[in-house]
């Protein structure tokens, strides 16, 4: 492979949507920020110089970082947070992955207008397993505040209150015409008539997962979280926070009109404020001219979605994906596992810091947790301190393998809402196998969670409604094919089940993506240990490392 090189400039700029004008962080002056692309095997060297007053660390997500741990970004967690005014350079190789995911800002709330594509082409000369497109087209959701970031983050952290709600959503940083003032902010696809283009989504937003669709257009997934699927065809696609979705678009041959609408909205099952807007974009043919019609918009029908909350689409959407697992891309599934856990993802509730007014159930403050334990941000990196054997204070290895308060996840809410405050890591041994079952606890309503793992493609071997059965569950899970990823909705009332195995060391963090839950703590870190042979170890942190 080649060394691509970057270089990310953070920097203030003004940008104009829904007629406010706000300086926004951004890189090198863009909104969304500038596209990375490298083929599989490629090395990647990206200098982040820091020009704001902000601490800011950014997360290649769902980039591998096979023992390059220290440039995987979350600050606190691999890293402590580049200063204003210093840089640092983030140098891994992408090895056995291609397709398409995103970086953004893991610090704060800053990925709100810190996000751009990874595009990772195959290496040279290998094809894709789906017609060659005519072209790719990176289209990036994402979520607009007229209110300053800043803002935003201390309503939803110190009142303890529910999400924020933003203004719009955005297709590639575009509100799009439904919204008031915003016409001249909207997303154009030009397209040819009978073409394929492969469209590489990508889900940005902070608090909320989407429902796509394209008027009159069919859509073939190809592709989840940069690993091929088998192919199938859908008129309506769901995307969280965290994953990525490759599609084929076939233009039609003969189209009556030049331009049809596409349409992103929220799909939410939480309690409550929230967003229920639309962001539109267009896709626009480039037909001979005396064939050319050209709809005004307010005419152009926009696309049907399901309704806000349907939950059974989005289980049925999800059970479609499939990984390939054929000779040239198996799918490498645990068949056994040598370390079990039983994780319950949730909302719940801390007592109410005084001097403040809570919106959590009776004035307490809401809280998130992984088995009752609520992640607290260390002050200073847990790969450092684990690294340098210097954990002292720093974590602690207690991390709980079952939830601390067991109960009937379905039922009516338990009165027991309470979360633990911790630093709490699991460790696992190199190479080990592990199954997570992660049960939503329905605690204060059910609610999907987009879990995202760090440093891991996962397999998701089952999912279900419910309580999680020990029993009976297992003997359905799909050890052949399951399609292999790095963010899972873990259905809302439900449970998911992943494996994978722990070959990459390094302090790796596993949390929801809902950038509102993360703050609230749901979120916990694993460390996997050095293997024996040197080609299975850590290497020393890069000498510009940051300090805390
Ligand atoms: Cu895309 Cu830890 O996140």
């Amino acid at each position: 492979g080649t060394t691509r090189h970057y270089k990310f400039n953070i920097q203030l700029h003004n940008v104009t949507r829904l007629c406010k004008t706000k300086s926004v962080i951004t890189v090198n002056g863009k909104f969304p920020g500038p596209r990375i692309v490298a083929r599989e095997g490629d090395r990647v060297v990206i200098k982040v110089v820091n020009n704001v007053s902000n601490n800011v660390s950014i997360h290649w997500h769902g980039i591998r970082q096979l023992r390059s741990g220290w440039a995987d970004g979350p600050a606190y967690v691999t890293q402590c947070p580049i200063q204003s005014g210093q840089s640092y350079v983030y140098n891994f190789t992408i090895i056995g992955q291609r397709g398409t995911l995103f970086w953004h800002a893991h610090i704060s709330w800053l990925r709100a207008t810190l996000y751009g594509p990874i595009v990772i082409l195959p290496k040279k000369n290998a094809s894709y397993p789906f017609p060659k497109p005519h072209k790719e087209v990176p289209i990036i959701f994402g979520e607009w505040w007229n209110a300053d970031t800043e803002a935003v983050i201390s309503q939803a952290l110190q009142t303890g209150g529910g999400p924020n709600v933003s203004d719009a959503y955005t297709i590639n940083g575009l509100p799009g015409p439904l919204y008031n003032c915003s016409a001249n902010e909207t997303f154009k696809l030009k397209v040819k008539p009978g073409k394929t283009y492969l469209l590489r989504l990508i889900n940005a937003a902070l608090n909320d997962e989407l429902f796509f669709s394209i008027s009159n257009h069919t859509l073939t997934v190809v592709e989840a979280d940069a690993v091929y699927v088998k192919p199938f065809e859908t008129d309506i696609l769901v995307i969280a926070p965290g994953q990525t979705t490759n599609v084929l678009l076939r233009t039609k041959p003969n189209p009556r009109n030049s331009t049809f609408l596409m349409a992103a909205r929220p799909y939410f099952t939480g309690q409550g404020t929230f967003d229920n807007t639309t962001v539109a974009g267009i896709l626009e043919y480039k037909l001979p001219s005396p064939k050319a019609v050209n709809t005004p918009i307010s005419s152009l029908q926009i696309p049907t979605l399901p309704p806000i909350n349907a939950t059974s689409f989005v289980a049925n959407f999800s059970s479609k994906f499939r990984s390939l697992a054929n000779a040239q891309f198996p799918a490498n599934v645990p068949q056994t596992v040598d370390k079990k856990f039983f994780f319950t993802v949730g909302l719940g509730s801390s007592p109410c810091p005084k001097n403040q007014t809570c919106q959590g159930p009776n004035g307490t403050k809401f809280a998130a947790s992984v088995n009752n334990i609520s992640f607290t941000n260390p002050t200073t990196a847990l790969l450092g301190a684990y690294f340098s054997r210097r954990s002292n204070g720093v974590y602690t290895t207690d991390f709980p393998s079952f939830p601390l308060m067991p109960f009937n996840y379905t039922g009516t809410p338990p009165n027991n809402t309470g979360v633990a405050n911790g630093t709490k890591v699991v460790v696992l041994p190199f190479n080990s196998t592990v199954e997570v079952v992660l049960q939503d606890t329905s605690i204060l309503g059910a609610e999907s969670h987009p879990l995202h793992l760090h440093g891991y493609n996962f397999f998701v071997v089952g999912q279900g409604f419910g309580n999680f059965d020990p029993q009976k569950d297992p003997q359905n899970f799909n050890l052949v094919d399951p399609v292999e990823r790095n963010t899972i909705g873990v259905p809302s009332g439900g449970w998911a089940a992943i494996r994978f195995r722990a070959d990459n060391p390094g302090v790796w963090f596993m949390h929801c993506h809902f950038e509102v839950h993360l703050s609230w703590g749901l979120k916990m870190a694993w460390i996997v240990l050095d293997g024996k042979l040197p080609n299975q170890k850590l290497p020393p942190p890069p000498a510009d490392l940051p300090k805390c």
